[in-house]
């Protein structure tokens, strides 16, 4: 694996693997790496000749200078992560070359990105989606992986390739989560053993909106209203928001049809999660 630091040094090693014909699987992350980023980086391996892993902590993507400066950083465990996962390059730039003294050039998914974590955290999209449009012209990725567990980012990135016309194929891979349910997120690390238990309410109320849709239930309103119940019995968990979606706009549905999105934001303590998950209504024979 080959660490590389520099945009020059990564434009000459991609421009090498193309001209030997390698396809290119791309997983960008933030770094402190679970198994959710390691199940992307394995599917690249077995899709593609060659996994380039991005670490970047994106300073225009964060709404709280707090939660930038708390975000961990383990660049020396995350390599010997990405080395067994079968990278063959790790680009770990810098801010400044990422965002040179003089940049002044934004990419925004206008729609997609209005709603949710957008309402909730702005700019935050713009930030994701700038950086990702940076990442995909330097890497020049075949295919690159997003997680399900950010339904609306992988949303907007399919969107961002296809209205920019980048040549990519975007891959949206389902969310890995603990033995307990949790969904696998960098930011767990900062939750204590108590909470973690508490935010286990929110897979808990992912599988009762999709126990309630099996139940012949496709009210949106009464599922939304059982979920919210639920999160507000679980005392430590403060909900941001609850809802329930067409998977392809992000706008909510009255009613579930076929196959909808439950979109969940919550804090615990001072830390915020999100959580998501298909329902399905029963099939008709
Ligand atoms: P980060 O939070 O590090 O996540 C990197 C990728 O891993 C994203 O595509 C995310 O959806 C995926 N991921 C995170 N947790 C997961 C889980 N439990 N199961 C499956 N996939 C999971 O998302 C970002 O970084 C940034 O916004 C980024 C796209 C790198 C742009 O800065």
């Amino acid at each position: 694996m080959k660490l590389i630091r520099s945009i020059q040094a990564l434009r000459r090693e991609i421009s090498r693997l193309r001209k030997n014909g390698k396809t290119i699987g791309f997983v960008p992350t933030m770094g402190a790496l679970h198994e959710g980023h390691l199940s992307l980086i394995r599917r690249a391996r077995r899709d593609t000749d060659q996994v380039v892993v991005s670490i970047f902590v994106n300073p225009t993507q964060f709404n709280q200078k707090k939660d930038l400066l708390g975000y961990p950083r383990r660049l020396r465990s995350d390599s010997v992560l990405c080395q067994k996962a079968g990278t063959a390059i790790l680009f770990v730039p810098d801010a400044r070359s990422i965002y040179p003294e003089n940049f002044q050039t934004h990419v925004a998914v206008e729609q997609l990105g209005r709603r949710w974590e957008g309402q909730f955290r702005p700019g935050h999209f713009q930030g994701v989606a700038t950086v990702v449009t940076k990442l995909f012209n330097l890497v020049e990725p075949t295919i690159a992986y997003f997680g399900q567990k950010d339904a609306q980012q992988a949303r907007i990135i399919q969107q961002l390739a296809e209205d920019l016309n980048f040549d990519i194929r975007v891959k949206v891979l389902p969310t890995i989560r603990e033995k307990s349910g949790l969904a696998m997120s960098s930011r767990n690390k900062r939750l204590s053993e108590k909470q973690k238990t508490g935010a286990l309410v929110l897979v808990n109320a992912l599988r009762e909106a999709g126990r309630l849709v099996q139940l012949n239930e496709v009210r949106s309103s009464v599922i939304l209203a059982r979920v919210n119940r639920l999160i507000r019995s679980a005392g430590q968990v403060r909900s941001e928001y609850s809802a329930i979606v067409d998977p392809a706009t992000l706008e909510p549905v009255s009613r579930v049809r076929t196959t909808a999105l439950v979109l969940l934001a919550a804090w615990v303590g001072s830390v915020r999660l999100i959580d998501c998950g298909f329902i399905h209504t029963k099939r008709k024979n």
